[in-house]
């Protein structure tokens, strides 16, 4: 019998990197962008083969020898392990995990989380296990640990509710409901997002400068906060001005790039309400927020200013109903 699962990918609204002292952040999930994870039982063996064709990688759980520099390999034992613990395994069945995933790699649209994800509800479903969100979050967080060293846990978090989210670390879980649609166009710089060296990259600048760095989290949380209501009110203008001073903020704290400016300048002269980084930053995906008026012309512009992909994605709650 072959099981399938999915998880989709993510996009931060307001308030990365913040998010990771304390501050609120909004997510929203991307279903239109998902990773796949397909289990199928092997006739013989004791170990798990996870084949990953887009990356043209083959690794097997437990693994012998490890390359600690391997962290694509050390995250899926991490992940494997944790899941078989979570649902009794005691012993590995001899299984293949085949991946698949529309989300490109290290862009900050979690890609990452989204294959552990997938993995853990795939084995879930293999073995006729319901798990419920907060523990496919918790189950997925070991392994941000160890991909992002200092994760917030908000990536895990929308992703395993598959819901728009304002979260913050220690305080209850906020799932955003009845949320107008909206459109958001996704450009990829090209450039590699690397969310662990961005997170330290401001654990250093916070480490130097404490008091600058603070204000700058404590200004992000402020208009995350201010985000919430503008997206539950659907009043797209003043979400669009809070993403562009995010940005702002966001650059301040350096995690900003030539080419994500480049993108976002593009977004807003041909009309975008907002464009910022979403995620890590230092190169990777912008997102911009649209209106039907604009959407084409904006999308022009992004795939001008040399785009590598645009994404355009309607958000709205028959996604999650
Ligand atoms: C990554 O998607 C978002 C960051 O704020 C890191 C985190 O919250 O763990 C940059």
């Amino acid at each position: 019998m072959v099981t399938s699962s999915s998880a989709c990918g993510k996009a931060i609204l307001l308030g990365e990197h913040a998010v990771v002292y304390g501050q609120p952040a909004l997510a929203v999930p991307l279903p239109d962008l998902s990773a796949y994870a397909k289990v199928e039982p092997l006739p013989t063996g004791s170990g798990i083969v996870i084949e990953a064709s887009d990356l043209g990688r083959s690794v097997t759980y437990p693994a012998l020898n490890l390359d600690n520099q391997d962290l694509f390999a050390r995250g899926l034992q991490t992940t494997i392990g944790n899941a078989l613990a979570a649902l009794q395994l005691d012993e590995v069945p001899p299984l293949s995990i085949k991946l698949h995933s529309q989300l490109p790699p290290a862009r900050g649209l979690g890609s990452g989380t989204a294959v552990t994800i997938a993995i853990i509800r795939a084995l879930a479903r293999f073995t006729d296990v319901l798990l419920a969100p907060e523990v496919i979050s918790e189950l997925a967080y070991r392994t941000e640990i160890l991909y992002h060293g200092h994760p917030s846990g908000i990536d895990n978090t929308v992703i395993a509710y598959e819901r728009p989210i304002y979260y913050q670390r220690g305080k209850m879980l906020s799932l955003l409901e009845h949320i107008p649609a909206f459109t958001l166009l996704i450009a990829d710089s090209g450039i590699a997002s690397q969310t662990r060296g961005a997170v330290e990259q401001v654990r250093r600048a916070w480490q130097a400068q404490p008091t600058r760095c603070e204000a700058l989290f404590e200004r992000i949380g402020r208009l995350t906060a201010a985000g919430r209501v503008a997206l539950e009110a659907g009043d797209w203008p003043e979400l669009g001005a809070l993403m562009n001073a995010d940005q702002c903020l966001l650059a301040e704290l350096g995690v900003s790039s030539p080419e994500i400016e480049r993108l976002n300048a593009a977004a807003l002269q041909a009309g975008a309400l907002g464009a910022k980084l979403s995620g890590g930053g230092q190169g990777g995906c912008i997102i911009a927020l649209v209106d039907a008026a604009t959407t084409e012309t904006t999308a022009q512009a992004l795939r001008t200013a040399n785009a590598r992909q645009v994404w355009k994605v309607d958000v709205h709650d028959a996604d999650w109903d």
